[in-house]
């Protein structure tokens, strides 16, 4: 206050050029009017700095050996994952026939894309033999000669390919490129570009003990037996190893799962059990699932064990089970209550309902290991 009562007083008793005398005083004095010339020298400033910082950045991105996403020729070092390289591709990709492999990225093409995955599984886990029938509806975004899908260590006995009215298409190559973990299939025909197609499989695979994929697990009885259950991990990239498929996160579909286990087992999958029928020609048990909403392919669970389970309600009325070998179930409930409890927070909290009838949460008792832990799959 009583600096700008000094300030008044001066102006008035400044030279006669009182308009003149002012606008210097004002420079001077008043902070914004000085802001105004240094606010533009800042702008400067500050717009080269960022012009800088980006032209470095781009010029350090572009100088780099390349991205992921870089198309890759080159044969990589056995085991080792792509590892694209700017140099020049020396031997061209070679699928397991010998024969060239005509498609060189590790992402897919995008000329068609799944619709539905219609699954039928036969694991074995004592002989650990897995053979699996697989239906794909998949749709054509352009026209193409050639369909690529992944596929990790399977046996492919058997390809066919249709139209939508059930019009076979002749495959006149299938090559396996595992480098990739991928399949290829070039066909006689030109898909058109809007139609529906239905591709058939038929493979064969072995369950492995790799915390990866389909794989096999054990645990032991309360007298020391070893028990076998087989079950799934797919993120990020691990679906093409238990059935051939888009194994890319944006190429949604919905699932269908039909699987045959023992008596004394049973199974879960993503959905609730629709039927569950006696195999014609073994004690076998079929048991078929509901179809999925649609969702990755990374998303995809399934189990087939014999766990005991507890079950309870969401205030919503989803239905939560939690899974464990029978020896310790008796310590389940303390992770059913949570598990009860986070989803009705997470529904309150995001205001959005959970899309699914059932959460399922796996307690897995790994071997000698006494600490289960809660996998957080949707079972
Ligand atoms: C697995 O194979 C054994 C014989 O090796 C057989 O007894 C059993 O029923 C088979 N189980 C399934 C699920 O096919
Ligand atoms: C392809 O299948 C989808 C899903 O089943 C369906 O909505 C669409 O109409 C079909 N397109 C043609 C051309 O039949
Ligand atoms: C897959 O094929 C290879 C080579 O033909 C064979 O050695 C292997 O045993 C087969 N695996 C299964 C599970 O059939
Ligand atoms: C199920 O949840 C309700 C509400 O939290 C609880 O009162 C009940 O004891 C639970 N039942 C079991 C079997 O855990
Ligand atoms: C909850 O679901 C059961 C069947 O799963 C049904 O019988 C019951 O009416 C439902 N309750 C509410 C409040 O929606």
């Amino acid at each position: 206050m009583s600096d700008h009562d000094v300030d008044d007083i001066a102006f008035l008793t400044g030279s006669p050029n009182e308009s003149g005398f002012m606008v210097n005083k004002r420079a001077m004095y008043e902070p914004g009017a000085v802001m105004v010339c240094s606010q533009k020298r800042a702008c400067c400033v500050v717009t080269l700095g960022f012009v800088a910082i980006i032209a470095v950045a781009l010029i350090v991105a572009f100088t780099k050996p390349g991205c992921p996403e870089a198309t890759y020729t080159g044969e990589p070092l056995p085991g080792q994952s792509i590892r694209p390289t700017s140099s020049p591709p020396t031997t061209p990709p070679t699928a397991t026939n010998g024969e060239l492999f005509p498609w060189t990225s590790v992402r897919l093409p995008t000329h068609v894309r799944p619709l539905h995955y219609d699954l039928s599984l036969h694991p074995n886990l004592t002989s650990r033999y897995v053979k699996g029938e697989l239906t794909i509806k998949l749709t054509a975004i352009e026209e193409t000669q050639q369909i690529v899908i992944h596929g990790h260590d399977l046996n492919v006995t058997s390809y066919k390919l249709h139209n939508k009215y059930e019009k076979p298409i002749g495959i006149s190559k299938f090559l396996e490129y595992p480098a990739h973990q991928q399949l290829y299939l070039k066909l006689d025909e030109i898909l058109r570009r809007g139609s529906n197609y239905t591709l058939r499989l038929s493979y064969e695979f072995t369950l492995k003990e790799g915390l990866e994929g389909f794989y096999l697990s054990s645990y032991k009885t309360a007298n020391g037996e070893k028990r076998y259950i087989a079950t799934t991990h797919f993120e990020p990239t691990a679906a093409r190893a238990a059935f051939p498929c888009f194994d890319e996160p944006q190429l949604k579909a919905k699932f269908h799962l039909s699987i045959y286990r023992e008596p004394h087992q049973f199974t879960l999958f993503n959905m609730p059990l629709q039927t569950s029928v006696k195999a014609e020609d073994s004690d076998l048990i079929l048991d078929q699932f509901q179809e999925s909403v649609e969702m990755s392919t990374y998303l995809v669970a399934f189990v087939v064990c014999d766990y005991d389970h507890v079950t309870n309600k969401t205030s919503n009325n989803v239905s939560v089970s939690v899974y464990a070998p029978p020896m310790m179930i008796s310590q389940a409930s303390y992770a059913l209550r949570m598990a009860t409890q986070i989803l009705d927070f997470y529904e309150s909290f995001f205001g959005v309902p959970y899309p699914l009838p059932k959460q399922g949460s796996f307690l897995f008792a790994e071997l000698r290991m006494h600490l289960g832990y809660l996998c957080s799959s949707w079972l």
